[in-house]
């Protein structure tokens, strides 16, 4: 299990984030009946997909909960704001650069990846669910610098290619298994597919601290912060998600 392991100073170093960012950050957070709505459609999706995981491997199971409910976390529904308001915050912390070449890691039906689009010049998707990267394709036709790939993390091969900027959101929770050797995997895995200098956005669940899901965010952030290739450069706690940018520490600082 992932011991916790405070982080004393968290104050980012400034390294790559020159102003301004890539998008406007969204003034207000305005919680209406339908956004409530979100809240239990999410926590249904939780509740079949870990049912459907006691029943068949991890690929599968995404894809079953893919083909029952479609968009089982609103990525995509004009209906309820929370998702649109996320990708857009996400957007705001990001350095105002044109970026080369772009990862979203668990893009699902690449909602994330489309908002992209206008600040890179290609960027892959990549998820282990079939039905989702189906869907991702059929809802970016027309777009010609966005292709997805049905891959899992893990095993996910890039021939080569080096990403500078990467992201991860909303994915670790869902990844299997997911203790502290999987996780010390994974960030290696991450940090030899960024360039050197390339950012990496996580961004997971985060309601300041108060449930035990917050202080486990925190816990994963950091664990990514202390590896010795990335070093955060900034940190933006928002409802109900924590964003931390961090960067890849080039070889010869190493
Ligand atoms: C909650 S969704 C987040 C989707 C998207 N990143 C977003 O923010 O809208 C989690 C996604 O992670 C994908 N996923 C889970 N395990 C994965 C793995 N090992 N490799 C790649 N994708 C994975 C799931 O299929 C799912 O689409």
């Amino acid at each position: 299990m992932l011991k916790p392991h405070r982080v004393k100073e968290r104050r980012p170093r400034a390294r790559s984030t020159e102003k301004p960012t890539i998008g406007e950050a969204p003034t207000s957070f305005f919680m209406a009946w339908r956004d409530i709505a979100f809240w239990i459609r999410s926590a249904r999706a939780d509740a079949a997909l870990a049912k459907l995981r006691a029943r068949m491997g991890l690929r599968e199971s995404f894809n079953q909960l893919y083909r029952s409910m479609r968009d089982p976390w609103g990525a995509t529904s004009q209906r309820y704001r929370y998702q649109k308001q996320k990708y857009q915050g996400l957007l705001s912390i990001l350095p105002n650069r044109e970026y080369d070449n772009v990862l979203d890691v668990g893009c699902g039906l690449g909602a994330l990846a489309r908002w992209l689009t206008p600040h890179a010049r290609q960027i892959l998707g990549i998820d282990i669910s079939d039905e989702a990267i189906t869907e991702a394709r059929r809802m970016s036709r027309g777009l010609t610098n966005v292709r997805y790939l049905q891959a899992d993390i893990y095993d996910f091969q890039a021939q080569g290619q080096v990403f500078d900027l990467i992201v991860l959101a909303d994915v670790l929770y869902y990844l299997a298994p997911l203790n502290e050797c999987t996780l010390k995997l994974l960030i290696e895995k991450i940090a030899r597919l960024l360039s050197p200098g390339g950012l990496l956005l996580l961004t997971n669940h985060y309601f300041f601290k108060i449930d035990r899901a917050s202080r486990t965010t925190s816990l994963l952030h950091d664990f990514f912060c202390r590896s010795p290739w990335l070093i955060r450069v900034a940190e933006y706690a928002r409802a109900f998600y924590l964003a931390t940018l961090m960067e890849r520490i080039k070889d010869s600082e190493n």
